[in-house]
């Protein structure tokens, strides 16, 4: 038997994408954002509404981060996808967000969110999808495994559930990929 639910924007698992944005006064913002992921080998997308504070000041600054929610930070990061720094601009600061300036882009590197994608937008496009380009990946020191690499572990980023409206831990490492197919001969 399997049940039909008919049209429903459920993927699993979706990310919790945190999109960093400087406005024209160089005040940071952040929100929420489920609908995005990689567009290309050095391009990331989200998918914004138009009347986002974040939609217009990415437009204007053309460029923004995106940093990955993690279970420290589940309570700030939902706050900044329930409220809009329209109504409330001291947003970032009652999440509790400190922004330091990317080096690369003009947009904000959030401290409490240990790694971030920094990118220069490349296109809008009218279905509101914006497109960055990959300038740099950063990543907080106590997150790094002894190789130097990040440790998704360490990261500990969330995943939103869209069925539900839960967000979810990442778990544990169930296998490897590139490689554990090999084992069907
Ligand atoms: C779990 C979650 C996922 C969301 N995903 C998106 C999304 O993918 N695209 C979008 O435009 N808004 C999304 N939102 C809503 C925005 O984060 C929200 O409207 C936010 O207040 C916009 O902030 P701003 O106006 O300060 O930019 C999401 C909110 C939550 C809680």
């Amino acid at each position: 038997m399997c049940k039909n639910f008919g049209v429903k924007n459920w993927l699993y698992p979706m990310p919790v994408l945190i999109v960093g944005s400087y406005d024209e006064t160089g005040t940071p913002n952040a929100m929420n954002a489920a609908w995005g992921g990689i567009y290309d080998t050095n391009q990331v997308m989200v998918c914004l509404a138009d009347d986002h504070k974040t939609t217009d000041n990415i437009k204007k600054a053309e460029a923004f981060t995106v940093s990955f929610a993690t279970e420290k930070t589940v309570i700030p990061c939902d706050y900044v996808g329930i409220v809009s720094a329209n109504d409330v601009p001291d947003k970032f600061a009652k999440a509790g967000f400190h922004a330091e300036k990317s080096r690369y882009v003009n947009a904000p590197v959030i401290v409490e969110l240990p790694m971030t994608v920094e990118c220069k937008l490349l296109k809008f496009n009218e279905d509101g999808i914006c497109i960055g380009e990959i300038v740099n990946v950063s990543a907080d020191d106590s997150i790094l495994d002894e190789n130097g690499n990040i440790d998704a572990k360490k990261l500990a980023p969330i995943i939103y559930d869209g069925v539900t409206h839960a967000y979810w831990s990442f778990g544990e490492k169930v296998g490897q990929a590139f490689s554990d197919g090999k084992k069907i001969k």
